[in-house]
């Protein structure tokens, strides 16, 4: 069986005012939704104050970045270690924005992968296409392309300790979601390609959906047999928002293993 997984992104969002409001409105709220997983990848800044707030909950903290190196002389890099240190379960590594934005290559991505395992926290892999790669047909070349970088450098058995999120670049913070159907799609394709190597590794493997996830659409997507959970961005902000799309994960039917 594979639980659902639901993980707000904040993104670059939040103050110590606004996040406390936040944490304390989610905290007592998801208490009771037992049957699914949540989380929240906050701000490096914000991690202690987020660690301290979760502390005996059952929303796991997050970050949403790592430094592809160890430790040493690299100013500004925040390494897997000190993540580990402020109790981070999860952290988000390749997504569209440290891609596109900051030029993080799939190599980059596959070395933060690597140092996020090394230090037993549970990479969050984004994977996902441009506007301009769907159109042209390429969606599920450039997904095997980003998976098979973190793959080839990791190997294979250490996708059992990840979380993959497939965000279509398109879908993300425009308000056009992918569709159910384009989502099951790609997750699929995603599937079949681990199980390829690995049938178990493939069927235990969770995969997520982010991309304008919100209250209104988030059981229609999580209804989808290979759309394990959600990865939230602008909705994650939001207490009702984020607990709707909480408690339709905790409703959603698990996906049983074939
Ligand atoms: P969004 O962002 O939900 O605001 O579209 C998702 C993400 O970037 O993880």
């Amino acid at each position: 069986m594979r639980a659902k997984l639901v993980a707000g992104n904040w993104k670059m969002s939040g103050s110590l005012a606004s996040n406390q409001e936040l944490l304390a409105a989610l905290v007592p709220a998801l208490a009771p939704l037992a049957r699914a997983s949540y989380a929240v990848c906050v701000p490096f800044p914000y991690l202690a104050q987020a660690q301290h707030a979760l502390r005996g909950s059952n929303v796991a903290l997050g970050a949403q970045d790592v430094c592809q190196f160890d430790g040493g002389a690299y100013t500004g890099g925040v390494s897997a270690a000190m993540l580990a240190d402020f109790g981070c379960r999860y952290v988000i590594v390749g997504h569209s924005e440290r891609r596109n934005v900051f030029g993080e290559t799939d190599d980059v991505v596959a070395l933060k992968f690597a140092q996020a395992t090394q230090h037993r926290l549970t990479p969050i892999l984004c994977v996902g296409e441009t506007l301009a790669e769907r159109e042209s047909g390429v969606t599920e070349a450039v997904v095997a392309r980003q998976l098979d970088a973190v793959v080839k450098r990791s190997g294979l058995p250490a996708l059992a300790q990840c979380v993959i999120a497939y965000e279509p670049v398109w879908a993300i913070g425009t308000g056009k979601t992918a569709t159910p159907q384009q989502a099951q799609e790609v997750h699929a394709h995603i599937r079949a390609r681990v199980a390829a190597s690995d049938r178990r590794l493939a069927d235990e493997l969770a995969i997520l959906y982010g991309g304008s996830v919100k209250a209104a659409n988030a059981a229609q997507l999580f209804a989808m047999p290979d759309v394990d959970g959600g990865l939230i961005g602008g909705a994650s902000l939001a207490a009702d928002q984020f607990i709707a799309i909480c408690r339709a994960a905790q409703a959603a039917r698990e996906t049983v293993r074939a």
